[in-house]
């Protein structure tokens, strides 16, 4: 069985760079943290839209961890929103099915803001439909040398480091990733999944953050069930070349 046959079965890993809530923000005349505060609108509804369109693991690029060069008052803004978010979105998740891990570091956070998290995951431990990862504090090159520094010797396989990539990072290891969203026009990873995303597919989009709706995402997710995905192999069945020499 090929790669992509096997990810298709047990449903795609999406992660989606939530990029553009500032900018959203400023060109309304608005503080930047009012784009946070929409932005946290857009997280239900990708959360709500997305086991409807196949994915099972959905990960969501939260605040990274040079997000701590902004300015002190957004960035108590930032943290404030998700520990709200996380206390007041929990019972619909779990409801829903949904299981919240959050991913990255947790010793440089606010207590109040740990407890919501810790809470939360507790609460949603035994949701099926999607698996939820919310990366806050979260740097993929810090969370790479962590895993490394984890590794017993001896332990060379790639299986064994992706292990200790989910315990570095505070969770179960995922699947590698299917597909890449991110918002707001730019084009490049910023440290998310660097690891997990060797064979991503990339998809950017101008949509700013705060304005991205169920639409958007299955936009997203038919522009990846267009590509064929070769992991290096050639796509016999559909190769032009090869089909004109049968
Ligand atoms: C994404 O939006 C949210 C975080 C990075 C926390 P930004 O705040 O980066 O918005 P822009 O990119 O400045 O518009
Ligand atoms: C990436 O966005 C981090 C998150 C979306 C949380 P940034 O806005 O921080 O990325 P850069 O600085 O434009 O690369
Ligand atoms: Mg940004």
């Amino acid at each position: 069985m090929t790669q992509s046959a096997l990810t298709s079965q047990a449903g795609l890993h999406v992660a989606v760079i939530m990029d553009g809530n500032g900018r959203w923000a400023t060109a309304r005349g608005l503080p930047r943290t009012a784009g946070h505060v929409r932005g946290a609108e857009a997280v239900r509804r990708t959360v709500e839209a997305a086991p409807d369109l196949g994915i099972r693991t959905l990960s969501l690029y939260a605040f990274s961890s040079d997000n701590w060069r902004r300015p002190t008052g957004e960035v108590r803004v930032l943290l404030r929103l998700f520990a709200r978010h996380l206390r007041s979105e929990t019972p619909t998740l779990a409801a829903r099915g949904v299981r919240l891990r959050v991913i990255g570091r947790r010793d440089r956070l606010p207590g109040p803001l740990v407890a919501a998290i810790e809470r939360a995951e507790r609460r949603t431990a035994g949701g099926r439909a999607l698996e939820l990862r919310i990366a806050i504090d979260y740097s993929a090159r810090d969370a790479i040398i962590r895993a490394a520094s984890r590794l017993a010797p001896g332990e060379t396989e790639r299986t064994a480091f992706a292990r200790r990539l989910g315990e570095a990072c505070g969770a179960d290891g995922a699947p590698d990733v299917d597909l890449v969203v991110r918002t707001g026009g730019e084009q490049r990873l910023s440290d998310f999944l660097l690891w997990e995303c060797a064979y991503a597919e990339l998809y950017f989009t101008p949509r700013a953050w705060p304005d991205f709706d169920r639409e958007d995402l299955a936009a997203a997710v038919a522009d990846f069930r267009g590509r064929t995905r070769r992991f290096g192999d050639i796509a016999a069945a559909t190769d032009a070349y090869s089909a004109g020499r049968a």
